[in-house]
């Protein structure tokens, strides 16, 4: 496999401000750096999971995802690899401005920009403290006009594992680090990229019920409070963030597959799926 998890993402906002407030606040990450347009918002003592910009000449959204290069693997074999698949491809060196030490960046099928890096940058004397603690970044969920094109391409090309399948509209994939799903790809066809939402992992369960109470507590609309998903096994919950439309998670008990052995499931669309405390119909 080529990476290892899910980095970073970055999202373009409308304002700044009012963003690295959410992130800041009920998202409980900690701004690491600002400038006039762009924040950078990490956890656990690195540097970023969410880069903010602003940017007025760019649609806000999802500008791109950012994968750590696997430990076992090099730059040469994911350049490789997007050079048999005919993807353009740069490799950069932007320390100062980017916070990691090297990468190689593209853009998928769907415009978004794609980053393979390793060497983020860690935060001296770690992560400060916060009411709810995170352990990681752990997967971004976003569409995808040409579903099985974008399937192909991330499992084949860039090597990431199946965990597991909704019907034929959602595919849950999985990086080196077994996390069950570190990107999920939901069939939407034709239609411009969304991303749908971007999960952290707390420490505890009692760091979801913090999260939880500080959201509440800042009168945030709440997408889904408190289920259990049928695939990952975790439990969590969503609220509403920036830019509109984005879905934050915090989530703990997020499974874990052997990708050397791991055979993908397919489950029906049903309620239960996505949450398991959901009786059956006709209960
Ligand atoms: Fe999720």
């Amino acid at each position: 496999m080529l990476v290892s998890r899910l980095g970073y993402i970055t999202l373009n906002v409308d304002d700044l401000a009012a963003a690295v407030e959410l992130f800041e606040g009920p998202g409980q990450l900690q701004l690491n750096g600002r400038s006039e347009n762009r924040a950078f918002l990490g956890g656990a003592g690195e540097h970023h999971w969410v880069e903010l910009r602003r940017d007025p000449l760019r649609p806000t959204g999802l500008l791109k995802m950012a994968f750590e290069l696997d430990k076992a693997a090099v730059f040469e074999d994911v350049e490789k690899a997007l050079a048999s698949a005919e993807v353009n491809f740069e490799r950069l060196r932007n320390f100062r401005e980017d916070f990691v030490r090297e990468a190689v960046r593209f853009v998928d099928m769907d415009g978004t920009e794609v980053e393979i890096f390793r060497g983020m940058a860690g935060i001296a004397g770690g992560q400060q403290p916060k009411w709810a603690q995170l352990e990681r970044l752990l997967h971004v969920a976003v569409s995808a006009s040409d579903f099985d094109a974008a399937l192909a391409f991330y499992s084949d090309v860039l090597g990431f594992g199946v965990s597991d399948f909704i019907e034929d509209t959602t595919a849950f994939l999985h990086a080196s680090d077994g996390a069950h799903h570190s990107l999920v790809l939901q069939r939407r066809p034709g239609a411009a990229r969304v991303v749908n939402h971007v999960c952290f992992q707390t420490q505890t369960f009692d760091d979801v019920m913090r999260a939880r109470a500080l959201v509440r507590r800042a009168g945030l609309e709440l997408r889904d409070d408190l289920i259990r998903h049928e695939t990952s096994g975790s439990i969590g919950f969503y609220f509403e963030g920036l830019p509109e439309g984005l879905g934050v998670e915090f989530c703990f008990e997020h499974g874990t597959v052997d990708p050397a052995t791991h055979i993908p499931r397919t489950f029906v669309r049903t309620i239960r799926a996505k949450d398991v405390y959901e009786p059956p119909a006709g209960y």
